[in-house]
């Protein structure tokens, strides 16, 4: 199942390389809980890049706040923390968000 898993991530990375950040953000089950422009459990990744815009460090910062999780930023419910992502998932996933999450 986990090979299965794998296989198909790698076959979605190679044939949408455009979209590989998406596919990311997929496989680690970030879009359960977000998505690109409305609230849903957690806030809209456009919000979120927003937020930050003007913020040096936001790729970072958010990279690691992805990974460790986190609560009281956008409301009362946590986000868990993100144990099993590595810090470069983690890292592509932060500038993907904060280019608009496209
Ligand atoms: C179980 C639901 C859930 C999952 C799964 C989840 N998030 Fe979140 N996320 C949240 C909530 C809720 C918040 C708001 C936390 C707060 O108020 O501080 C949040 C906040 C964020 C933020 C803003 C952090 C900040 O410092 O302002 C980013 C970026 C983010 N999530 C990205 C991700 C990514 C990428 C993934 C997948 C690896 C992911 N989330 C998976 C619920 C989730």
């Amino acid at each position: 199942m986990i090979r299965m898993t794998a296989a198909l991530f790698l076959t979605t990375m190679l044939t949408l390389p455009a979209h590989a950040s998406s596919a990311l953000a997929n496989s680690n089950a970030c879009m359960s809980c977000h998505a690109a422009d409305k609230k849903l459990v957690g806030p809209a990744y456009r919000e979120v890049a927003k937020k930050y815009a003007s913020q040096k460090d936001a790729a970072a910062m958010l990279a690691k706040s992805i990974k460790a999780g986190g609560s009281g930023k956008w409301g009362p419910v946590p986000m868990p923390a993100q144990p099993a992502l590595s810090d470069a998932d983690a890292l592509t996933l932060a500038q993907w968000i904060l280019g608009g999450a496209k």
